[in-house]
């Protein structure tokens, strides 16, 4: 069968080249959209009089009848119907057709005859391929922050749970102050928040239609862009037709919003890998979301997690390859635009299902408290607190922060030496100093001057805007409950 294009042409393409050339693989997934795109432009089309009425209404029953013989050859999990030799081919597709939009149109003048012929009047593969892409992901990025609301719902409810059990918060991975297990959570709260609100800039700034800039500079018929816009749910056309066929940024941010959102799942998964082994202990992950080894029969594997950090380095690719694809690209289109959609597709996949399992394993999570509380003293968690009283004392805090770290050493120096506690590796705490250890370290220094220096006392006092004390975090856990509301209305 000769291309839609093959006017000009002497010889037919060669076998190699028309599976290489062709997209129909991968675009096939636009089908809805595409059709979407056509009714839309051929009821314009009929309304300015380009067209007649009858001859929008067989196109448009034409592409309906073609909407469901597509929608027939899906299998229950949307996927096309394998048929053996084809890649993925939906069996009404061959490489024939190159891409959806040529695959549809040809179908249709099969279907309806030569009134078929008109519907590609005053457009372009180059704009349609755009209009498509946009619908295509916009629909993606609802779903998508569908599931992030979702996941923050998860991590609302996880921080309330944990509100008031007590861990230690690290800096380089060492001991640094005490915080709560609820605070950690809004944490990531805080991230995924700033990733649906980046998905909502990005949806704002795609949202308008490039239908009718045609191949690259508009077109001589009397066409009405703010119409089929309209029609599409955009909120107005593009500017400048040169630029809205040769625009691949909104599929960039998407991609970056994409890359941005899999690094904090990625670190997430790191630290719950970590926190999963026997080393740290701090948390059970649920069985279904572990694996076993083929040759060690104790072990339990954080795989899931493991392979969700892997799936960060595969989104970046994506976000890698589309923005190298685009680079030397002059105006207007190219067929290296054609490299997009792959890459689109995987990232909002990978994306997707990644927020989605990632979601389940953090709700199903359990942190170990006994684990927790045998860590709260190690590490001088509450040196920065005792400064800090000794400095509401009237001691200034580069003074009082010098006491305590001869404090530390004193106490470092007793565990070396084995005094008071059998030499079990425990820590020797700042509590534990007595009133002549602290006396020599300074003679202003006494156990009443430091205060209630207990890991939950010092906890609660941290209370400034944003800190981690219970009542605090559940401010944080009330505004974010708010927002998420808001968000979802
Ligand atoms: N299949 C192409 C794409 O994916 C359609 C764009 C138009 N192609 C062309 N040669 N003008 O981008």
């Amino acid at each position: 069968m000769a291309a839609l294009w093959s006017g000009r042409f002497e010889k037919d393409m060669d076998e190699l080249v028309k599976k290489f050339n062709a997209s129909i693989g991968f675009d096939q997934r636009l089908y809805n959209e595409d059709i979407d795109g056509s009714i839309a432009h051929v009821t314009m089309l009929a309304n300015q009089g380009i067209v007649t009425e009858d001859e929008r209404d067989e196109i448009i029953r034409g592409l309906e009848q073609i909407r469901e013989e597509i929608g027939a050859s899906l299998n229950s999990s949307g996927d096309y119907v394998e048929v053996p030799g084809m890649n993925g081919i939906s069996p009404l597709f061959s490489y024939n057709d190159e891409d959806i939009h040529m695959a549809i149109e040809s179908r249709l003048t099969d279907l309806i005859g030569d009134t078929g012929k008109k519907l590609h009047t005053a457009r372009s593969r180059n704009d349609q391929v755009q209009v498509d892409c946009r619908l295509y992901l916009q629909r993606k990025i609802a779903e998508i922050a569908a599931s992030l609301a979702r996941f923050e719902e998860v991590i609302l409810n996880k921080a309330e749970e944990y509100v008031d059990v007590l861990m230690p918060g690290f800096t380089h991975i060492q001991h640094a102050q005490p915080i709560t297990v609820g605070f950690y959570f809004m944490a990531y709260f805080q991230m995924f928040k700033r990733d649906i609100e980046r998905l909502r800039d990005c949806y704002d700034r795609m949202d308008y239609s490039p239908l009718g800039s045609c191949a690259l500079a508009g077109t001589t018929f009397p066409i009405d862009r703010h119409e089929t816009a309209a029609m599409l749910g955009f909120s107005g056309p593009t500017e400048n037709a040169m630029d809205a066929v040769s625009d691949r940024d909104y599929m960039i941010e998407f991609l970056n919003a994409a890359s941005i959102s899999m690094m904090h799942i990625s670190r997430w998964a790191e630290e719950f890998t970590w926190w999963n082994s026997s080393e740290f202990s701090f948390i059970d992950l649920d069985d279904s979301f572990c694996t076993g080894s083929s040759i060690m029969p104790q072990k339990k594997n954080p795989d899931i997690a493991e392979l969700l950090r892997g799936k960060c380095g595969r989104v970046y690719g994506d976000l890698m390859a589309l923005l190298t694809v685009m680079k030397g690209t002059p105006l207007a289109f190219n067929k290296d635009f054609q490299e997009d959609k792959e890459r689109l597709f995987d990232a909002a996949d990978t994306w997707q299902a990644s927020i989605e399992i990632f979601a389940n394993m953090i709700e199903q999570a359990a942190f170990r408290e006994d684990v927790l509380n045998a860590q709260l003293n190690r590490g001088f968690l509450n040196a920065t607190d005792v400064a800090e009283h000794l400095a509401q004392k009237g001691i200034p805090f580069r003074e009082a922060h010098e006491i305590v770290g001869r404090m530390v050493r004193v106490c470092e120096e007793k565990l070396r030496e084995g005094a008071e506690k059998e030499s079990s590796g425990d820590q020797f705490g700042l509590e534990e100093l007595t009133e002549e250890d602290l006396s020599k370290i300074d003679s202003r220094l006494s156990k009443k001057m430091l205060g209630d220096i207990s890991i939950r006392a010092c906890v609660e006092a941290r209370k400034s805007f944003g800190g981690t004390a219970p009542d605090e975090v559940r401010r944080q856990i009330e505004t974010g409950r708010k927002w998420l509301a808001e968000f979802m209305a």
